[in-house]
């Protein structure tokens, strides 16, 4: 018998693409109201090809999926379902990634994708108690040149979107490719963070802090092979947000019980952690924090420090990192005291 687990702390989720968070139901129930045919004959056939080898044959179906959004309410949809099952998981801080390329490369207008996600956003706090804002990837294995020009696309959203990201294929697509579209994201004013050492080696994660200036580093987990990189990031105490359950599914660890969190923990790193892609990798953010203190061992401890992490590493304002600190101290005595 698996051990009774804790209740969800409060925590912030930091690394979430909308796009992952597509339920097969959902996708089915999208593909009829657009009249789309979809690959796969039924839910069976679907949930039979979530089983991935790689990242690359996990984004295969990832963005065959996103034929199925298409209009603003599609977006809407999308979102909402992912807001209420966060907030029942004890989120209550969302910035949640969006590939607005892998819209628009399909015909798909970036007003359809902002003001359909705007909608489920901008009334997730009354109705979930969860803030949430956006955080603009640009996709690594298309041309950096589509990123730049994205960059001041954004200006009309600036309520919603709170930074850049970049994600997709990483090997073979190094951080530097994006310096400018990082330093134009930058005089925009906007916050920094980039997928680097999911697949991708150490020098990724170097890349990424130096060339494009990153806040916060997205998975990061190949940085332990490099020990001067370690010391960098403890240094620094910048943020990696760590994604367990996806980093299983896409085989970049053979299994939780050897997924180096707790080394990194160990290392004194800012670590997170995540959900990635929560429909296609078997759990939302409390779902991978159980997971993970099962097969680690987390100590009551290192629960409070990860939920901790998740505020101080978000970019809210100070006073609401200060509000949300108080409240998960207060759920961890809580716990502890059986209350
Ligand atoms: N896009 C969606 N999920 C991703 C991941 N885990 N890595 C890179 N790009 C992604
Ligand atoms: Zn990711």
């Amino acid at each position: 018998m698996t051990p009774p687990q804790p209740p969800p702390l409060p925590t912030a989720e930091l690394h979430v693409h909308i796009e992952g968070t597509l339920e097969p139901e959902l996708a089915f129930r999208l593909a009829a109201r657009n009249r789309i045919a979809l690959r796969h004959a039924d839910l069976d056939a679907l949930r039979r090809a979530y089983a991935f080898r790689d990242l690359q044959s996990f984004l295969d179906l990832y963005y065959e999926l996103t034929a199925v959004l298409q209009r603003p309410e599609d977006f809407t949809d999308l979102a909402e379902a992912y807001l209420a099952r966060a907030a029942a998981q004890g989120v209550r801080h969302a910035e949640v990634f969006v590939d607005p390329q892998a819209h628009t490369s399909r015909g798909v207008p970036l007003e359809v994708v902002f003001e359909g996600l705007g909608a489920a956003f901008a009334t997730a706090e009354q109705r979930y108690g969860l803030t949430s804002q956006l955080i603009v990837c640009f996709l690594r294995d298309r041309d950096p040149a589509e990123a730049e020009a994205l960059v001041p696309r954004l200006r009309p959203y600036r309520d919603l979107v709170v930074g850049v990201g970049l994600d997709s294929a990483e090997v073979g697509h190094p951080p530097e490719l994006f310096e400018r579209a990082y330093a134009l994201a930058a005089d925009e004013g906007l916050h920094r963070v980039a997928h680097a050492g999911e697949e991708g080696p150490p020098s990724y994660v170097w890349s990424a802090l130096d060339r494009l200036g990153v806040e916060r580093v997205d998975h990061g987990i190949r940085s332990l092979e490099d020990p001067a990189l370690v010391a960098r990031l403890r240094a620094e105490q910048l943020p990696l947000t760590v994604c367990p359950l996806s980093n299983v599914a896409l085989r970049c660890v053979p299994d939780l019980t050897a997924h180096p969190l707790r080394r990194m923990l160990a290392a004194e790193l800012a670590v997170t952690v995540n959900s990635d892609d929560p429909a296609y990798f078997g759990g939302y953010l409390h779902d991978n924090t159980a997971a993970v203190t099962a097969a680690l061992g987390l100590t009551p401890g290192e629960r409070q420090r990860l939920a901790e992490n998740s505020f101080r590493a978000s970019f809210l304002p100070a006073a609401d990192k200060e509000r949300h600190l108080v409240a998960v101290a207060a759920a961890a005595r809580a716990t502890a005291s059986g209350a």
